[in-house]
């Protein structure tokens, strides 16, 4: 097998990795879990990312508990190591922001 990590600048890697819990809720008005909040907010993100950023830069995931659950949907982006704990629908705009900050500064 072939290995390198000669000039990663040439390599079309991912840039931004961003994992979305699909199994987050919090709770609602009426007392009940919003467990369909997490699996629409990892979709649209996707969505805002696939049009935003060049193809390949930024991978969104759908994945299961981070072990963060208390206050609404969370997020893990890396390499950053950066955690989001209370994300609602309807900010995925502010995320997809913030992932293009982050790209910038790796630049
Ligand atoms: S269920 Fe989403 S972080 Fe635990």
């Amino acid at each position: 097998m072939a290995t390198s990590n000669g000039n990663k600048k040439n390599l079309n890697l991912p840039r931004v990795h961003c994992f979305i819990c699909n199994q987050c809720g919090y709770q609602m008005e009426d007392g009940e879990k919003n467990h369909v909040e997490g699996k629409n907010f990892g979709l649209i993100l996707k969505k805002i990312c696939q049009h935003r950023f060049p193809k390949g830069h930024v991978l969104v995931y759908q994945t299961s508990c981070l072990g963060f659950c208390k206050e609404g949907i969370s997020s893990v982006i890396y390499p950053q190591q950066i955690i989001n704990t209370s994300l609602r629908g309807g900010q995925e705009s502010q995320m997809a922001d913030l992932i293009a900050q982050l790209l910038q500064s790796m630049d």
